[in-house]
């Protein structure tokens, strides 16, 4: 069996990523220091205790697995924490890295998969943003990520590692057989949010914000379904493999929902009112963020499945409904 090894394994994105790989054939080998992630999320195969900085500790697992692959997903991914503790973001989201791909060098692996951000292109020049759009992450959280991409392209020329970068836009739904879900601890996202208020798990949703630059004042995020993310890692590491080539790619649907709508989508799709409280809008926050994601279509044929509105929010709520607490 062929096994990758899956930073951030426990965590939602990466526990999503655990599934397709397992479904696609693949052994998928999880490190992760559960400082955010649930050790019962990792069901599709082994999961290895600890920080994926860890040198020591890496190098027994290269042994233990004969590893293909990496999908690095491991990272503090907090906007506005990571003003508040820069250090622990470079440290973690940089230095840990660094760590692992002396690693991978030593061990000769070949194929390395990082999960990127739309983050990095920081407040939009033009909508929808493609992958040249300048970079100017506008925090610390989308900086360390530059860093790393910026990292990685050195790296791929001197070490000949291939590399597949995939900037994600707003990750979000759930397993749609209901296996696995999104649970951050502060939850910050915002369907999550929404649908644990209209369950009264939350008194109330703060809406930061309805004087941004566009028809309704509410933020516009492109929403790309957790099992679409997912299984465009499968492919874009299968790509690195049969045409060993890298790979920088958007990962979004193109299409853009404001935060009203999505309100407005729950609200009537469930026939309820969720508790609005005004709060006010964050520094920097921009008003737009949609992909252009044709070059992931082109490249990779890569459609999103799940990734129509309804469909997201219905297996979030799902997933929302089976889990108790907050
Ligand atoms: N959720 C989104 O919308 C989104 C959007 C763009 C990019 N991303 C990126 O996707 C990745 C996964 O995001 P997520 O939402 O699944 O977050 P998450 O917090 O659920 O998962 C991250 C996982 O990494 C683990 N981890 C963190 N640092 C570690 C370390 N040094 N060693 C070992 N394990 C460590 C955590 O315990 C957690 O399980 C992150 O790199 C994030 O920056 C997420």
């Amino acid at each position: 069996m062929k096994h990758v090894l899956v930073t951030g394994g426990a965590g939602y994105i990466g526990s999503h990523i655990c599934k397709s790989l397992f479904q696609k054939g693949y052994n998928p080998v999880t490190i992760d220091n559960l400082s955010l992630g649930h050790k019962q999320a990792v069901k599709w195969g082994p999961l290895i205790q600890g920080n994926c900085g860890d040198k020591a500790l890496l190098l027994k697992l290269f042994d233990d697995y004969p590893i293909l692959g990496v999908i690095h997903l491991a990272a503090l991914s907090n906007i506005r924490e990571s003003h508040r503790i820069p250090l622990q973001y470079y440290q973690n989201n940089v230095g840990a890295t660094l760590n692992l791909l002396e690693v991978l060098k030593e061990r000769r692996i070949s194929y390395f998969v990082f999960s990127s951000t739309c983050s990095i292109y920081g407040m939009p020049k033009k909508v929808p943003i493609d992958e040249t759009h300048p970079k100017c992450s506008i925090n610390t959280y989308g900086e360390s990520k530059w860093m790393v991409e910026r990292v990685l392209q050195t790296v791929s020329k001197s070490h000949g590692l291939k590399t597949a970068t995939l900037r994600y836009f707003n990750a979000a739904g759930a397993d749609p057989d209901g296996e696995i879900g999104e649970s951050h601890h502060p939850e910050t996202h915002l369907i999550p949010l929404l649908i644990q208020t209209a369950m009264s798990k939350r008194p109330h949703f703060t809406l930061f914000g309805e004087d941004h630059e566009t028809e309704d004042g509410t933020p516009v995020r492109d929403f790309i379904h957790v099992t679409d993310l997912a299984n465009a890692h499968v492919q874009a590491l299968e790509y690195m493999i049969t045409q060993e080539q890298n790979l920088t790619l958007n990962l979004g649907t193109g299409k853009g929902y404001s935060v009203r709508e999505v309100i407005d989508t729950i609200e009537k799709g469930w026939d309820l009112k969720i508790p609005i409280v005004s709060g006010e809008r964050f520094p920097g926050d921009p008003p737009i963020l949609i992909a252009n994601a044709e070059k992931a279509q082109d490249i990779l044929g890569w459609f999103p499945q799940y990734s129509d509105i309804q469909t997201i929010i219905e297996t979030a709520w799902d997933w929302e409904s089976a889990t108790a607490i907050v």
